[in-house]
């Protein structure tokens, strides 16, 4: 009988993948399992068996993930990253792995009262710290936000009166949404993003190691069974 320890996977180096991990169903903990699941932490294990890596995910703030791949803490950020210009100043990113976009929420019973995002404006939002819906939130309320480590503390905040609307990706929204009949989403996506996965500046050997296993599990159809597991399309 084969060995289940192969002399290949002993001997491959390991990737530290630094992530926030309620984020689903892009990288969660399986409630009956323990593990962490999603069509993220499903990808990066196709591209570490692809690319000759083992692969170690580790739980953190996503805030914290960018210091700690330029600290070296980490090896790369799997975690819904939006591929953003100020982000790309401080690490690099592979090529898009997700097309995601932020979407408003509010209380369903309000939905009257918010046909347009552009009924935010002046009212208190809520969003997940240091993301891209935060800076969102702050732009189309033109007041600071108030933030919290993970989505479902602010659709919980949202749900408690304790602000007026989250900003925050539409696949993320849309899984609480589903689980939830407090919540009414805004019809209008409010922006487009790609999604990359991050490491550390000038780590070209990562870099390539990751985009072109992503490449290759792109034309052999892995990335789009992984979709369809997901996302059912
Ligand atoms: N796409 C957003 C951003 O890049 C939010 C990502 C949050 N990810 C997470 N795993 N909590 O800012």
């Amino acid at each position: 009988m084969a060995s289940l320890y192969t002399a290949s996977a002993l001997a491959a180096p390991t990737l530290r993948v630094g992530s926030e991990t309620t984020f689903p169903p892009f990288e969660f903990v399986d409630v009956k399992t323990k593990q962490f699941v999603g069509y993220e932490i499903d990808l990066i294990n196709a591209v570490g068996k692809k690319a000759g890596y083992n692969i170690s995910v580790q739980s953190m703030g996503f805030d914290a993930i960018i210091p700690a791949l330029m600290t070296g803490t980490v090896d790369v950020g799997v975690s819904g990253m939006t591929i953003t210009p100020e982000r790309k100043k401080k690490v690099d990113f592979t090529v898009p792995v997700f097309k995601g976009g932020l979407v408003a929420v509010v209380r369903q019973k309000d939905a009257a009262a918010y046909k347009t995002p552009a009924a935010i404006k002046g009212k208190q939002v809520c969003a997940q710290l240091g993301t891209t819906g935060q800076l969102k939130a702050e732009e189309i309320s033109g007041k600071k936000a108030r933030t919290f480590n993970n989505a479902a503390e602010a659709m919980m905040e949202l749900r408690n009166g304790g602000c007026d609307a989250v900003v925050a990706d539409k696949p993320v929204i849309e899984y609480f949404l589903k689980e939830s009949r407090y919540f009414h989403e805004l019809p209008t996506q409010l922006t487009t993003e790609d999604w990359g996965f991050a490491v550390k500046k000038g780590n070209k050997k990562v870099l390539n190691a990751l985009n072109s296993a992503l490449v290759s599990l792109q034309k052999d159809g892995t990335v789009a069974k992984i979709h369809k597991k997901w996302f059912n399309n």
